[in-house]
């Protein structure tokens, strides 16, 4: 015998009543939980930005201590294509109402402020914004200390998001750290590890000629100035490197640094000659980068 149909009414309007005030108290959260979120990964990308500069102790430096260390840097955008900070009015013009809140990866969805980096993409990012974010320590006669420069480029499983920072000759590599990235585990994950990561302190980044001259190789084929591939994480350590070599390139930060070696009047090497390039210096077949670039987790 069939049930009487205001049962079945009941018990439809109860089940639409209950799902309508679960969605509404999981999205009321969600909202409310925002905030704390947003302000939780500023707070995660500051101490990146300290991990990179050499500024931070794990074992004993609290969320106070970033926040206080993190006020010693200069927050500024440049214009990646010439090299030069952008002012306010600069700032207003090219669409950016708030420096700090810029987000560059962000800006790469914007047709506006990113440009098509087409078959010229060795970090396998798509997309290059026009502008980027950097952050300046600088020392008491007002130069630049180091500079903590934005990284990004595909992985074996999606992008992996970092920052290097480089000395006060914007050439050694003072550190580098990731903060973002889809790697295995055990495996590609390990390019978080401090000892891995340690092998990039005191590197040169380019040669006398104003070529990049750093990447990883593959695992276990040292060579000086050169970083020590993950063994069993060729893929990511391959990323690591083309990213790299891809911001410290002229589609990168190269004409940016050249801008302030000019300013604090240290030598541009290779400015007026063909070697001023993107490209790497002369590569052997232990360096990954020679290699083709990553894609989608598969050999392009
Ligand atoms: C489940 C799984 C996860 C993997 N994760 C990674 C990874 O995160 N990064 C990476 O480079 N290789 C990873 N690999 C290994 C790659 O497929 C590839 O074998 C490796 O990068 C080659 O490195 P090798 O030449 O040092 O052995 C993974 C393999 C498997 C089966």
């Amino acid at each position: 015998m069939s049930k009487p149909k205001s049962n079945n009414a009941k018990t439809i309007s109860v089940a639409l009543t209950l799902c309508l005030v679960c969605s509404v108290l999981v999205s009321a959260v969600a909202v409310g939980l925002k905030p704390s979120q947003i302000e939780n990964a500023r707070l995660d990308r500051n101490k990146n930005i300290l991990v990179a500069a050499g500024m931070y102790d794990a074992e004993s430096d609290t969320a106070s201590d970033v926040a206080e260390r993190f006020k010693d840097f200069e927050v500024k955008i440049i214009d990646l294509n010439n090299g030069n900070y952008l002012d306010d009015d600069a700032l207003k013009a090219a669409g950016i109402p708030d420096r700090n809140a810029y987000d560059a990866s962000q800006a790469t969805k914007n047709q506006a402020l990113s440009e098509d980096l087409g078959d010229n993409d060795p970090a396998g990012i798509g997309r290059k914004p026009k502008y980027a974010k950097v952050y300046v320590k600088s020392d008491d006669a007002g130069q630049p200390e180091m500079v903590v420069l934005p990284i990004q480029g595909y992985g074996l499983w999606g992008t992996i998001y970092g920052f290097l920072t480089l000395e006060s000759d914007l050439n050694t590599i003072k550190g580098i750290s990731f903060y973002e990235h889809k790697e295995t585990p055990g495996l590609g994950a390990r390019i978080e590890e401090p000892e891995w990561r340690a092998q990039w302190s005191g590197i040169e980044s380019y040669d006398e000629n104003g070529n990049v001259a750093t990447g990883v190789t593959k695992a276990g084929t040292p060579k000086e100035n050169w970083v020590d591939g993950i063994s069993g994480a060729t893929l990511t350590s391959r990323g690591v490197s083309n990213m790299v070599q891809f911001w410290l390139g002229e589609q990168g930060y190269k004409p940016y640094l050249d801008t302030l070696r000019e300013q604090s009047g240290q030598p541009v090497e290779g400015a007026d000659t063909q070697a001023h390039q993107t490209k790497p210096a002369a590569q052997s077949n232990t360096e990954l980068a020679a290699l083709p670039p990553v894609a989608n987790g598969k050999e392009a």
